[in-house]
């Protein structure tokens, strides 16, 4: 019994000193896609860094496959201080700043060395606090890679798109693009993307070989084009007032594991848009059409027109600077 006293005595002291009794700061990240790509995996060494290295202080609960909040719901819940981080796609921050629609422009990157360059320079630096005023920051930008385009029949010329119903994500601009083509596009979430391609609802999606692999799309689509037309990347946001709000002995520790985590995602991607493509090729459940430079032309030629739209919201010099990442 006195020893109960003398802990309850000692608990007391150390609660009124502030000390050791803190409870740990519970982080939830929450995304949309399976564990196994390359968002998935970074959420996943983010939480094994910033807990080994923030022992006690930091606890970091990851909710993948839409398990916590989808696409819609998941910023407005990050300011309302239900989720501290997650890692949306660029194209889904339409509500909150139209500059980041530069990334949805079609046929705007060559390649993935030419998205970083950009995400990585001035422009793409200055973007990541485009939001703060609205309470949400960005960290880091992570890749996925770039989008393919499927659909239950074959897509060779912009012709072949016509009439067909594409699920896109919330963005106006690929609105636009799919309109350019003469398709429908329907903004719908991700969760619900493999059902409405198993019961037709729509003719086809436009997303990542990672995304189209692990939430399976492949095996409710014929076709897949192998048109590199667009990016699906990420950008680690979380709310201004949290971060900020961070112990000054946290805040660095999580900055830094956040980077490392980010690295660590970024290398995968690569690996996996590679790997996820030949598991593609290699069922046998649907074609992957190569594009010939000619054919390639013509979805360019159709499409780019869609960049005057949105120059006035984006900003001329913003994409002049993505344009000139790819040189
Ligand atoms: C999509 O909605 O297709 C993607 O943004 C999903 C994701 O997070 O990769």
């Amino acid at each position: 019994m006195r020893k109960l006293v003398t802990l309850l005595a000692a608990a007391g002291m150390m609660v009124a000193a502030g000390v050791a009794s803190a409870e740990p700061i519970t982080i939830k990240f929450s995304h949309v896609v399976a564990e196994n790509t390359p968002k998935g995996k970074m959420a996943l060494k983010f939480k094994e860094l910033a807990e080994s290295r923030l022992p006690g202080k930091v606890t970091v609960e990851v909710y993948p496959n839409s398990q916590l909040f989808g696409d819609g719901k998941v910023l407005e819940a990050m300011l309302l201080g239900d989720v501290q981080i997650a890692a949306p796609s660029l194209s889904k921050f339409n509500k909150y700043t139209k500059k980041l629609q530069v990334f949805d422009l079609p046929f705007l990157f060559k390649d993935m060395e030419a998205v970083e360059k950009f995400q990585q320079g001035p422009d793409g630096q200055k973007l990541l606090a485009s939001m703060e005023k609205k309470g949400l920051l960005g960290l880091g930008y992570l890749h996925n890679g770039l989008k393919q385009l499927s659909a239950s029949r074959e897509l060779r010329n912009p012709e072949d798109a016509d009439g067909l119903k594409f699920r896109i994500q919330t963005s106006d601009v690929l609105a636009a693009q799919f309109e350019a083509v003469g398709a429908v596009p329907l903004k719908k979430p991700f969760s619900e993307v493999f059902l409405l391609l198993q019961t037709k609802a729509i003719d086809g999606q436009e997303n990542t070989w990672s995304n189209i692999y692990s939430k399976k799309f492949f095996e409710v689509q014929e076709h897949i084009t192998a048109s590199n037309h667009g990016l699906i990347d990420y950008l680690v946001v979380t709310s201004a007032e949290f971060w900020n709000g961070l112990p000054a002995d946290v805040r660095p520790v999580l900055d830094q594991a956040m980077k490392e985590a980010i690295a660590h995602g970024n290398m995968i991607a690569e690996e996996k848009a590679n790997s996820d493509r030949k598991r593609i090729e290699d069922s046998g459940v649907s074609t992957i059409l190569t594009l010939s430079d000619a054919e390639r032309a013509k979805w360019v030629a159709v499409m780019k027109p869609v960049w005057d739209k949105f120059a006035e919201e984006i900003g001329q010099d913003l994409i002049d600077a993505a344009v000139a990442s790819n040189n």
